[in-house]
């Protein structure tokens, strides 16, 4: 019995309070009470997601690569397979489908999201959950015109580690006063095969055929895909670029970092580890959408996403805060310590908080407070007895099937929370390709004072895809 069924047969069996003892046969966990799922990218992170999909029923595998189909079918022998994810969604009545996973390339992420939510399917993304301003917001409005019966989350799974929220309370219960500003950044420097990066001048080269140095681009042609690899679909709604296969040489779970710092495949390190860093301060801010952006970094190359890259964000005040600035440094730009004994260098990503009483230093796992002035004196924080802490997400994939069963249950990096985030940093994107200030109305989702930036909000797509089908 599917889970549909298995709701309308509940509902008729409370109808009938004799049937109602058999209520128990059906807990949480019970076959009957299991979700159907496809997961689209079997292979890759989507392994990763294999033992937790593995308690509910994967009744379809989507891969454009016909070897990973076929991996992903060892574990789920069941499943019926697809190599391209409109058809699979297509047979989405027939499969009796509750939800989807999707561990595909970024350029895919808020299609197959869009798609899915428009057939009333539950949603769990991987990170980024979209690649431009526009997806971002297309993708948020139409979680949010379903949330009470849809559930969604994003891949940010490090949200899960306590402390997350033990940082959040911290600044909420006033450790470091006011909060008047906040700074992520991720030390990361992904650049293409056999390209080199000349630090000082922020320049990505790679030798040209007569063995000239030559500004990088899109990795050259290297004639035809292999037949297991269905290339088109792979590239899908994103401008055609001649196959490579350094694309898809990269160790399983970090293939992405063989194609998303170029522009028509990803955001690099902003769609990368900007989420999973961006996310530890984000939830602890409760921030929506920035009013200004300005951003700078390496010099602009059309091919590849800048590899460093500073973004500052100017937020309104809201219910228990005053504005406040939330910044994003990558691949080298940092910001200043407060004390030349903390070494921020030394936190590959991390997250720091400047109230008025001092900082909060961390990285996903730890913090420490370094209350600063003579009017730090800690008097003014009580931390919070263990019954008041916020709650644990004990497995944050479980957490997405609770909520599909029951969608009226939170999942903590929703369409919404992680639809404003992504979209706060790829206005930074924005900001740094037009190089100026930007004020930005998000309600309306436009810059106010430059034009030029409007342009580059949405992406461009190939002939026959359309974003919200
Ligand atoms: N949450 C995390 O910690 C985490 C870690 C690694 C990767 N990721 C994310 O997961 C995604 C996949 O990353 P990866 O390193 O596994 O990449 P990958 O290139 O290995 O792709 C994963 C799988 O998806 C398939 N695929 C790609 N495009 C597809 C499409 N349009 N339809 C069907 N299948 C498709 C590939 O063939 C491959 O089998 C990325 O978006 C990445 O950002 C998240």
């Amino acid at each position: 019995m599917n889970r549909r069924k298995f709701i309308t047969s509940t509902a008729l069996a409370a109808a009938a309070p004799l049937v109602l003892t058999n209520f128990k046969l059906f807990g949480a966990d019970a076959p009957s009470n299991k979700l159907n799922l496809a997961l689209i990218g079997s292979w890759g992170r989507g392994e990763a997601h294999f033992d937790s999909l593995a308690t509910q029923n994967v009744v379809a595998l989507c891969d454009v690569n016909e070897d990973h189909l076929a991996f992903g079918l060892k574990k789920f022998p069941t499943a019926k397979t697809y190599v391209d994810w409109r058809k699979l969604l297509d047979d989405h009545k027939a499969l009796g489908l509750d939800g989807i996973v999707i561990c595909t390339a970024d350029h895919t992420h808020a299609f197959i999201s869009n798609w899915a939510l428009n057939r009333n399917l539950h949603v769990y993304c991987e990170k980024p959950l979209a690649i431009s301003v526009e997806e971002a917001r297309i993708v948020r409005a139409n979680w949010l015109s379903r949330k009470t019966k849809l559930a969604t989350q994003v891949g940010m799974q490090r949200h899960a580690f306590q402390n997350f929220n033990r940082v959040r309370e911290m600044v909420r219960d006033g450790v470091i006063g006011e909060l008047k500003a906040a700074y992520a950044w991720g030390n990361r420097q992904v650049k293409p095969a056999g390209a080199s990066y000349d630090q000082a001048k922020g320049i990505l080269t790679c030798k040209g055929q007569n063995g000239t140095s030559t500004r990088a681009g899109y990795l050259p042609d290297a004639g035809a895909p292999p037949k297991n690899l269905h290339y088109d679909l792979w590239l899908g709604p994103t401008p055609a670029h001649p196959y490579n296969p350094e694309y898809f040489t990269g160790k399983p779970g970090a293939n992405c970092l063989q194609w998303n710092m170029f522009w028509d495949f990803g955001v690099g390190q902003v769609g990368d580890m900007g989420s999973h860093t961006m996310d530890l301060l984000w939830n602890a801010v409760d921030a929506k959408l920035p009013t200004a952006i300005e951003a700078s970094g390496d010099p602009f190359n059309d091919a590849i996403t800048p590899i460093k890259c500073e973004s500052h964000f100017e937020h309104p005040a809201n219910d228990w805060r005053g504005p406040m600035r939330i910044s994003w440094y990558q691949g080298g730009a940092m910001p200043s310590s407060p004390k030349n004994y903390v070494d921020l260098n030394k936190i590959g990503h991390g997250a720091m908080f400047k109230g008025t009483k001092g900082f909060i230093v961390a990285d996903f796992e730890t913090r420490i407070i370094l209350p600063v002035g003579n009017e730090a004196d800690m008097t003014y924080y009580k931390p919070r007895p263990k019954n008041e802490l916020l709650p644990t997400i004990v497995h944050f994939q479980k957490e997405w099937f609770d909520a599909c069963k029951n969608p009226s249950l939170k999942t903590a990096c929703d369409f919404e929370y992680s639809g404003n985030m992504i979209e706060q940093m790829l206005l930074g994107l924005v900001a740094y390709r037009v190089g100026k200030k930007l004020e930005y109305d998000g309600v309306a989702g436009r810059v106010t004072n430059a034009p030029e930036a409007n342009a580059l909000l949405s992406r461009k797509y190939r002939e026959g895809w359309t974003l919200n089908g």
